[in-house]
């Protein structure tokens, strides 16, 4: 019957406990692999140079720059004195068209500059010469806070002659080509850092960053003498740390978190780049046909597998392989399959929240398929419910199954029983999608009983918390 074929179809999608716990089991592989790897590793963990979190003494003008998904936003930041006065934060949006993420990589950074350009304007700043943080949302070798290399594209980009090149480098040398203002960019983070820093500031024990949105990722604090890289990077890593206990005996208080008995827990946050879990085969076992297709249609095949499974940028598209197939099966849209059904990218983030809400009669269902120029019967809008529901649930319990593995690190790092952790969060597939949040947070407590972990939703971005990374940085410059 149609209805067996239609269970049939969505049971790859099931996962089992069983199975989850092997995908927390092979993130937490795959997470010491990275930390312990001197050349490329599936899940990268790239070390952000980013050893302390915020502690409200932050003070001054920054400007912030937010390369995240598929929009661009410049911000100004002003943290002010003593803890009543509010931080005051101005912004704008700048979107990026395709053609300027897929072009030359001249002309993205110069689209930026141009966006800056106009920001400063708009703000009446263009010639204060700001302290700058760029979150740069893509996997970023570094070497230090204000360098980045980018190591591959991911996502919706694929600029040309970006990858291996300084982003930082690439975008003073857009300002320079402008020839008309001036930026002093002090530190490059990713989007995850920047919104665990952004929610460290009101939470002093979030110390895990997530991004759940166009794209997936985790950051996390961990112990320097775990992040054992290249020898190289090792006596960077011993160089900087000498540096920044020299600044903070002379400091006078300002950023007196350390205490002498803390040098063997030094931490510094981890980019972890867990999107490529599952890169090297590890998750073949769970990827279905219709995965396969998506990563074989995407930009990057073979690579950002787990990403592909769990975040935005693929979700929508994941469910149109399966209406496809339904439909070529006769099982919907009465065996009809249209253009608009073979259009890349049709299920954005937005309609999918929207077909899964609760408080969506199928009749409304039917009319946000009707808005994308889908003619659906009343059954057809059922099943099309269910097929979504099946890929954003497995979506989530994948990505509570990473979570649980983060956690369970962090507390068996600290030879503990039991850990309160909070989870600085962004994303539209977070903060917007009706069942994601509520599933990945059940998955993680199930996974990691022994952990307690609070999700706390970043309200201003990840830009608040990259102005908060450079106030730290210009400061310790300063002594
Ligand atoms: C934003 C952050 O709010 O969320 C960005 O400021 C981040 O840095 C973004 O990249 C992620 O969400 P989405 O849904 O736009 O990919
Ligand atoms: C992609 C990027 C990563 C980013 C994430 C969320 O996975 O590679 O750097 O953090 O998307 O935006």
């Amino acid at each position: 019957s149609q209805r067996q074929k239609v269970d049939e179809s969505l049971s790859p999608f099931t996962l089992s406990q069983g199975q989850l716990q092997l995908v927390k089991a092979r993130m937490r592989v795959g997470l010491e692999a990275g930390l312990r790897s001197k050349g490329p590793s599936a899940i990268k963990m790239l070390p952000s140079f980013v050893y302390h979190r915020p502690n409200g003494t932050e003070r001054g003008k920054y400007l912030a720059l937010d390369l995240g998904g598929t929009n661009f936003r410049a911000l100004l930041v002003h943290f002010k004195k003593g803890l009543q006065q509010k931080t005051r934060l101005y912004h704008k949006l700048y979107t990026i068209p395709l053609e300027i993420m897929q072009g030359t990589g001249e002309d993205l950074f110069d689209y930026l500059a141009a966006c800056v350009s106009d920001f400063l304007d708009y703000m009446g700043v263009k010639h204060a010469h700001l302290p700058t943080g760029f979150t740069f949302s893509f996997p970023c070798e570094q070497t230090s806070i204000a360098t980045g290399t980018l190591v591959s594209w991911t996502k919706g980009f694929k600029a040309t002659d970006c990858e291996g090149h300084d982003v930082v480098n690439m975008l003073q040398e857009a300002i320079k080509r402008r020839n008309e203002f001036d930026l002093d960019i002090a530190a490059v983070v990713n989007d995850t850092v920047g919104t665990m820093m952004s929610c460290a500031y009101e939470d002093p024990q979030c110390e895990i960053g997530l991004i759940a949105g166009t794209g997936t990722n985790v950051c996390y604090m961990e112990e320097v003498k775990n992040i054992e890289k290249t020898g190289q990077n090792k006596e960077r890593l011993a160089r900087q740390e000498e540096r920044a206990e020299g600044e903070e005996d002379e400091d006078d208080g300002m950023e007196g978190e350390k205490k002498a008995g803390d040098v063997e827990t030094e931490k510094m946050c981890i980019n972890t780049e867990w999107g490529g879990l599952g890169d090297d085969g590890s998750l073949d076992d769970i990827i279905t046909p219709y995965d396969i297709e998506v990563d074989k249609q995407s930009l990057n095949p073979g690579k950002q597998r787990f990403e592909k499974l769990t975040s935005g940028m693929y979700l929508g598209e994941v469910v149109r392989q399966v209406l496809l197939d339904l439909t070529r099966g006769g099982l919907l849209f009465r065996g009809h399959v249209t253009e608009t059904l073979k259009t890349p990218g049709i299920f954005q983030t937005k309609y999918l929240s929207q077909i899964e809400s609760d408080h969506l009669a199928l009749l409304q269902v039917r009319s946000v398929l009707q808005q994308l120029g889908l003619e659906s019967t009343c059954n057809d809008s059922m099943i099309v419910k269910e097929v979504c529901g099946a890929v954003s649930r497995r979506a989530a319990q994948l990505c509570g199954a990473g979570m649980a593995a983060v956690v369970d690190k962090i507390r068996e790092n600290r030879g503990l029983d039991h850990l309160n952790i909070t989870v600085g969060v962004d994303g539209a597939l977070y903060k917007q999608h009706p069942h994601f949040a509520g599933i990945l947070h059940d998955t993680a407590k199930v996974l990691a009983p022994q952990c307690n972990v609070t999700f706390l939703p970043s309200e201003e971005g990840s830009g608040k918390g990259a102005a908060l990374i450079t106030a730290v940085a210009r400061q310790k410059q300063k002594m």
